[in-house]
């Protein structure tokens, strides 16, 4: 391996020949395929935007953040979570754990490397990644760098970028305004009355966190959801529907899944949280909507702790419009209105994803597309779901590579320079 020099970085060129795949991204996806190219005797390169791994874990979530699932399901491959680990690890837990991975496997990303464009040059059969090294911008040399490989891995999240709807008159509302991303604890909110808009997983919790401390939350709920509890009797929700759906179809997981959770949370709808016409998980494969897993939110609605509003039809000064004709004051606003992928602004390739910047081809399908391009971290099935692509993605290109380096030796020429870690 050959990396350059602070030196090297001024004056060579900046066209860098990557042995190996070049993966765009150091959340659990790329270091779960990563991994799994370790354990496949394949060299990469791993290129980061920030200056740490796991940045939606660690810079963009909130304090009392915890894993939704068992531990079971949330593992990446080849390493466990530590025994002494609860059934719900804590974002700290899964930020300590991921740390660990990282360093088991000796995965070491290029940070402050943010992937600027990444095309396929059908000519030579390679990639063109273009990044632009953050460090290098504050130096003030040259900061672009352009990595050239066979094989491009995309792992930048379904959660790349917050979503910020467009709302009118939000402007004029004057008071603190922010995204559930930049969201930490409620004791920041203390005594205040704050608008959260959005009723996902991220709005059910930051409302359910403000009013744990002493905050007045209110709830925008405009359309229809699946609340579910996290746990049925004990049982894990997720863990039960997983095990059903072995043996049943999915329409009649659904109806089960309904039933039980009448059964733990009552009527929701009594509590303006009205369901979908489609049972949980067919609603999640048609709309990739998650359900919400309640973890107490929805008790302090029923006691009023948490209020539930209509949608909003325009904000003024200090106050809110809501689409049932009633006027509100509130102190600040809260948009847990959700994220989305950042794809489609640096990769020109239209066949393997959408213009959404999520894949075409539904689960499992969309993991491979063509000329050695690859998706990691996109199935909607959050952390097992990175895990299967790493695995199929690390077998398929540990295939190749395995049969190319059979074939030749591997000569490494490209403005005199490569890198890959191995
Ligand atoms: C609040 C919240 C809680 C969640 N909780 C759970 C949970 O409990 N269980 C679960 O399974 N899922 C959960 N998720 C879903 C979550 O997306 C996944 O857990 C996981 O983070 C996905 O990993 P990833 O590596 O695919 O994406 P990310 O974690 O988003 O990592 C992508 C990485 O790519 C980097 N990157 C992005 N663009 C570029 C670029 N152009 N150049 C270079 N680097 C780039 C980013 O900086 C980031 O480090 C949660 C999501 C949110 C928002
Ligand atoms: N511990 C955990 O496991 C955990 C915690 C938080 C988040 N997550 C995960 O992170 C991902 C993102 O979750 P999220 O809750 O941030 O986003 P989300 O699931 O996309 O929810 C966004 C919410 O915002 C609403 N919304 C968007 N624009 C709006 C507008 N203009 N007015 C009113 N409401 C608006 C949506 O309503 P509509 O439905 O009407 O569009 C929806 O209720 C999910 O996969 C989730 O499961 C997991």
């Amino acid at each position: 391996m050959a990396l350059p020099s602070d030196h090297d970085d001024f004056f060579t060129p900046r066209c860098i020949w990557v042995n190996g795949p070049v993966i765009v991204g150091a959340g659990p996806s790329g270091l779960a395929v990563a991994a799994c190219l370790k354990e496949q005797s394949v060299p990469f390169v791993i290129l980061e935007k920030a200056d740490c791994i796991a940045t939606l874990w660690q810079r963009r979530t909130y304090d009392r953040l915890k894993l939704h699932l068992p531990k079971q399901f949330c593992q990446l491959p080849n390493y466990p979570f530590p025994e002494d680990y609860p059934e719900y690890p804590s974002k700290k837990q899964f930020i300590d754990y991921l740390e660990s991975y990282a360093q088991h496997f000796d995965i070491k990303p290029r940070f402050n490397e943010c992937v600027q464009s990444a095309k396929y040059d059908e000519t030579c059969g390679l990639w063109c990644v273009k990044s632009c090294s953050i460090k290098g911008v504050e130096r003030g040399v040259n900061s672009e760098v352009e990595y050239i490989s066979q094989w491009l891995v995309v792992a930048t999240g379904e959660n790349a970028e917050s979503v910020v709807p467009e709302i009118e008159g939000l402007n004029e509302f004057g008071g603190r305004v922010i995204h559930a991303c930049d969201y930490k604890s409620g004791k920041d909110f203390k005594g205040k009355r704050v608008l959260v808009v959005g009723c996902g997983n991220s709005g059910m919790e930051v409302s359910l966190d403000l009013c744990n401390h002493n905050a007045f939350p209110f709830m925008v709920v405009r359309s229809s959801v699946h609340v579910l509890p996290r746990e049925v009797f004990g049982k894990s929700t997720f863990r039960i529907a997983t095990f059903l759906m072995k043996w049943l179809p999915l329409w009649l997981v659904d109806k089960l899944l309904l039933i039980l959770t009448w059964l733990v949370l009552g009527n929701t709808e009594r509590f303006g949280l009205r369901r979908p016409s489609m049972g949980p998980l067919h609603f999640k494969n048609t709309n990739g909507k998650t359900p919400v897993l309640d973890i107490g939110a929805l008790q302090k609605i029923k006691t009023g702790g948490i209020q539930v509003v209509p949608g909003i039809k325009r904000f003024s000064h200090g106050r809110v419009e809501l689409v049932d004709g009633n006027h509100l004051y509130f102190d600040s606003v809260i948009l847990a209105t959700g994220y989305r992928s950042n794809v489609p602004s640096w990769l020109q390739e239209s066949d393997l994803f959408s213009n959404n910047g999520l894949p075409n081809q539904p689960f499992p399908n969309g993991w491979k597309g063509k000329s050695g391009l690859y998706a990691a971290g996109f199935t909607r099935k959050g952390l097992s779901g990175a895990s299967l692509d790493a695995t199929r993605i690390a077998d398929d290109i540990g295939q190749v590579w395995k049969e190319e380096t059979k074939l030749k030796k591997r000569f490494i020429a490209c403005n005199g320079r490569f890198i890959s870690q191995f």
